[in-house]
């Protein structure tokens, strides 16, 4: 599947230096295709996985898309996508998400095989594999992040632990 211009709109009137950025839903649409579109080439976790894995599958000014292979245990702490929405797609198994929801606790919900969700560009949650075998999953992104902030859940709520910026060597979605 190639990422065009149909799949995006504009983000509102304005300078050309604004970037068309998709809707949340929107995203996920694209993604479901993506997913439907490419299943027999797209990469798998291997049953050894130790470590979280991921490989950039497309990116354009637009959209990038992520495969993210998740070990027994794994997960990523609660983070935000530094104001891009995103999607994401689980391709095998089942991840665990806990999101934060305004004024509110952390809610959970467990997203499974053939399924996904979308996310709008302040939504801070994490991701866990919390079942027997590797898990795979698609993320989808718009525009591509730049950043991400990390938080740590204190009595008071969230609280920033760090940003991680695109540059940095060890950044990964
Ligand atoms: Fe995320």
């Amino acid at each position: 599947m190639t990422i065009t211009q149909e799949h995006t709109r504009p983000g509102r009137a304005g300078p050309s230096t604004v970037r068309p950025v998709l809707g949340a839903l929107g995203l996920l649409d694209l993604l479901a295709d993506y997913v439907a579109e490419t299943a027999t080439v797209l990469p798998v976790a291997p049953a050894n996985l130790t470590t979280r894995h991921y490989e950039l599958l497309e990116r354009s000014d637009h959209v990038e898309i992520w495969a993210i292979h998740w070990p027994q245990g794994q997960g990523l702490e609660l983070h935000d996508h530094g104001g891009s929405v995103g999607a994401l797609w689980v391709v095998n198994g089942s991840l665990e998400e806990h999101y934060v929801q305004v004024g509110r606790a952390v809610g959970r919900r467990s997203i499974v095989a053939g399924g996904g969700a979308a996310f709008g560009p302040r939504y801070v949650h994490d991701v866990v594999n919390v079942g027997a075998d590797p898990v795979t999953s698609v993320h989808a992104y718009s525009p591509p992040m730049e950043s991400m902030n990390f938080y740590r859940q204190e009595v008071g709520g969230l609280v920033l632990d760090r940003t991680e910026y695109r540059v940095d060597p060890s950044w990964a979605p």
